[in-house]
């Protein structure tokens, strides 16, 4: 009996005060068209299928940017990346990352998603790739989460620890082993077992919190979608899609594994879980990339493939089920949506670009905003409605596609998918994307629709540009000293390592 009305009023206290959980699935360059519910024709996806007939299918859904770490630093702030520091400014319109030279991170002046869910009693845990940074000054236990399990970069190697040291997986604040030493990467077969640990992670962790009736962050930041792509043995060769395929019919696998635990510990009414990817489908990667669907390009570009995602919000009893949401949404828009669902303050110290999908979750209303696609420290183009402008249209330079990077495999479209960076600012290309998703189709200068729409399309660009203030840019250095050669824990391991002396240089980004 007394235990009864304990356990009610951990239940009405946690009601009352409206601290939900959440789980935030974010996949790693899977693009728009690799769920069977988006018309992938092998339809490979049950988990997300079902998870999307009992949840939101939100169709215009972009990332926050073309490429990987902005596009996550974006995510946790809910801050473009032009705002939030993760650009770069050593050529015009390219995309940075934080491969393991880089010197810069996530800075102290920005406040995440999990330093503000911290403060009102959340415990967090990121499972996968952080890619905010690796210094230790970066790491994501001094930025609002309590545990981690992954690595600070992708899974790049393996690498000769002489030149490059392989890169470090984490528990928690010190490394536990490195990619290919203790996590092995076959690169011959594609085989690991890192998706299976990941989904283990993740129940274990929803476990614990259960048990403990606190409310908790879950970011299971997934990474076997980006090249080189792996699976486990039970799931290698048994997609119709090749290895790509396997590596998205485990991670559903694991999408379903995680909502049953939540289920199994009663904490699906309790829990928004949204599912979503990082950037477009590396179509350069090809048949090791995913597929964009009915849109143009992929991962790296400003064309719908680059950035529009696949995206399922999940929250049985709250959200509605099987609903079709056409509500333009930015992965920023967690930022805010989980501050809302959490009852928390968003900052108003700064600008926040993402806004909160309460309502559209709820109660499937549309907010009018516009959608801005960024590469590097450029504006190339903005969505407003079913309209999209392009400012800047540039896939790769003729020397980079010359080497076989093709950002556009099978696809040209004159003036559009263009070589070089075209200014078209004074006279910018308009495409209604509902009518023609796959950017094909411009609406001509001359043509009456073109002169009804750019006017207000004028005053979003001129408006976003007067208020915009460029954060200090994080991706200009590189450093090869500064590489994974000795982190934390690594003395325990002994696999601490003897890098070069320090060399600062600008870093290269070709695209
Ligand atoms: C994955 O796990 C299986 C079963 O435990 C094991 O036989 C296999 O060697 C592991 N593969 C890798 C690449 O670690
Ligand atoms: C399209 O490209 C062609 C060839 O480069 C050029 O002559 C023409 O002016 C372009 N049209 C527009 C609308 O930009
Ligand atoms: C692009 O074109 C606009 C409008 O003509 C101009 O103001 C701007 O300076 C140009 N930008 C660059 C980098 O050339
Ligand atoms: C982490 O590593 C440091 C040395 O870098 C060591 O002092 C500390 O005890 C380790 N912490 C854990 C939890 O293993």
């Amino acid at each position: 009996m007394e235990l009864l009305s304990c356990l009610t009023l951990v239940i009405l206290y946690g009601y009352v005060n409206g601290q939900p959980n959440f789980v935030i699935m974010l996949m790693d360059d899977m693009g728009w068209g690799d769920l069977g519910i988006l018309g992938e024709p092998n339809k490979e996806t049950p988990n997300l299928d079902e998870m999307a007939s009992q949840g939101m299918l939100l169709t215009d859904f972009y990332s926050a940017n073309p490429l990987c770490s902005p596009s996550r630093a974006a995510l946790l702030t809910g801050r473009l990346p032009i705002r939030n520091g993760f650009y770069t400014t050593n050529a015009h319109a390219r995309n940075g990352y934080t491969p393991q030279i880089i010197v810069g991170g996530i800075s102290d002046h920005e406040i995440l998603l999990s330093e503000l869910l911290e403060k009102k009693g959340y415990q967090s845990k990121i499972i996968g790739k952080w890619h905010l940074g690796h210094q230790e000054k970066y790491h994501p236990l001094r930025h609002g989460f309590q545990e981690w399990f992954g690595s600070p970069n992708c899974h790049f190697g393996p690498y000769d620890n002489i030149k490059t040291p392989n890169i470090p997986v984490y528990r928690d604040w010190n490394m536990t082993g490195r990619y290919y030493e203790d996590f092995k990467i076959n690169r011959k077969t594609g085989e690991s077992n890192l998706t299976q640990i990941y989904i283990e992670e993740a129940e274990r962790f929803i476990e614990t919190q259960a048990k403990k009736q606190l409310p908790f962050f879950l970011y299971w930041a997934v990474d076997a979608t980006h090249t080189p792509v792996y699976a486990s043995p039970q799931f290698l060769g048994t997609s119709r899609r090749g290895i790509y395929g396997d590596a998205v019919k485990e991670l559903d696998y694991g999408v379903g594994r995680i909502l049953k635990t939540l289920s199994k510990f009663n904490l699906a009414k309790d829990t928004f879980v949204f599912f979503s990817s990082d950037n477009g489908a590396a179509t350069y990667a090809k048949s090791h990339g995913g597929s964009n669907g009915p849109f143009l390009c992929g991962k790296q570009t400003t064309f719908e493939g680059g950035m529009r995602e696949p995206a399922v919000a999940w929250w049985p009893g709250k959200i509605p089920a099987g609903v079709v949401s056409h509500q333009l949404g930015s992965l920023m828009d967690l930022f805010s949506t989980v501050l809302d669902f959490a009852n928390i303050p968003i900052p108003t110290d700064r600008i926040i670009d993402g806004i909160s999908l309460k309502e559209t979750l709820l109660s499937n209303h549309i907010t009018d905003r516009p959608i801005f696609y960024y590469r590097g420290n450029q504006l190339m183009a903005v969505r407003h409605g079913d309209y999209k402008i392009h400012l800047w249209t540039w896939t790769n330079s003729l020397e980079e596609n010359k080497k076989g990077v093709e950002f556009c495999p099978g696809q040209f479209i004159l003036n559009v998918t263009t070589h070089k960076q075209i200014n078209h600012s004074s006279m910018p290309l308009l495409f209604n994307i509902a009518v023609d998703p796959g950017e094909k189709y411009l609406i001509k200068h001359t043509h009456p629709t073109y002169h009804a729409v750019m006017p207000e399309f004028q005053k979003i660009v001129w408006k976003h540009l007067k208020d915009l203030v460029p954060g200090k840019p994080q991706l200009n250095w590189c450093d090869k000293a500064i590489q994974n050669w000795s982190p934390p824990g690594c003395e325990e391991l002994q696999e601490c390592l003897k890098g070069p002396p320090s060399k600062p240089h600008l870093c290269v980004w070709p695209h």
